[in-house]
């Protein structure tokens, strides 16, 4: 395994760090996605859970209206009885729609509601939830739904740093292209990106572009990489996050990750093709 720095610094939006700096607001990250299924789930869970055993305080809101499930990922659904929606209905106060992690006492989730649809909650409402989150929080998660709809825009007015996950085929790189481009047009100049369910094996084969060559490409910010990884599926079952999933690799890419958001300049792990493969495919390393 080599080492390297993202081609790409990032650091978070400075006047957006300002303004909460002056306002003693937390960091809020919103993790989004151009296409459904990359992990911005499970990366979000395990985030919150890795800050939180930081000692840092967290909340994690789910933001994919009407399917909700970081309530599972955190083994919480057995203590959610209100959610984001009651609360956007004025239904119960944020202290009861905050839920405590049973283990984590640091950690709050904000369920998302079953029955509504994005279209239902009000984009100024959401902005003044996640405000008052940030107000009380030290770090704030939006676990963004997939894609570029109304979900998605609800989240964006707030002071978030924008984070794109991808998985590393071209499906998934087209849409975090198109989101990412999306997001620039608002004036979110600084998304980073995640490239998750990284296969050491594919790479050192040539058959699946290594993370820094793919942020090179999509010219972003690289602020992890996570491993593919069968134990994470098996953390799932048994409701751990991905950090708590036995895999060190997971682990150590989530904390480097974690580290990276706070701005510590942590080096990511890399992968590059084998030298055989290199020796055999001369010339067609943009493949790798
Ligand atoms: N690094 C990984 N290795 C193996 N499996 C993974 C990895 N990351 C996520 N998964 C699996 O991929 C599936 C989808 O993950 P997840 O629900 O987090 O995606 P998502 O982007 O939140 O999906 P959606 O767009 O529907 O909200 C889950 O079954 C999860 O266990
Ligand atoms: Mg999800």
């Amino acid at each position: 395994m080599w080492r390297c720095r993202a081609a790409i610094p990032w650091r978070p939006d400075e006047a957006k760090l300002q303004m909460k700096e002056a306002e003693k607001m937390g960091r809020i990250f919103a993790i989004m996605s151009g296409k459904g299924g990359v992990g911005k789930s499970t990366i979000s869970a395990a985030l919150a859970e890795c800050y939180a055993r930081r000692g840092k305080k967290v909340a994690l809101l789910d933001g994919d209206i009407g399917l909700r499930c970081a309530d599972l990922m955190l083994g919480m659904q057995d203590r959610v009885v209100f959610d984001l929606g009651d609360l956007t209905e004025d239904k119960c106060p944020l202290d009861q729609a905050l839920v405590s992690h049973p283990v984590l006492p640091n950690l709050s989730l904000l369920a998302a509601p079953q029955m509504l649809r994005p279209s239902d909650v009000k984009a100024k409402k959401m902005k003044k939830i996640i405000d008052t989150l940030a107000s009380r929080m030290d770090v704030v998660i939006l676990d963004a739904p997939a894609g570029i709809g109304r979900g998605l825009k609800n989240l964006l007015n707030a002071q978030a740093d924008s984070i794109i996950v991808a998985t590393p085929d071209d499906v998934s790189l087209r849409d975090a292209e198109k989101l990412n481009a999306l997001l620039a047009q608002r004036g979110e100049m600084n998304a980073g990106l995640i490239i998750n369910r990284v296969n050491k094996k594919l790479i050192r084969r040539g058959e699946m572009m290594a993370p820094a060559r793919i942020a090179a490409y999509l010219d972003m910010p690289l602020m992890g990489a996570i491993p593919e990884s069968g134990e994470i599926y098996r953390a799932l079952l048994q409701q751990k996050t991905a950090l708590q999933c036995g895999d060190a690799k997971v682990t150590e890419a989530i904390g480097h990750l974690a580290d990276r958001l706070m701005g510590i300049d942590t080096p990511i792990h890399e992968y590059y093709p084998s030298a055989i493969w290199k020796f055999f495919h001369r010339g067609g390393e943009a493949q790798a």
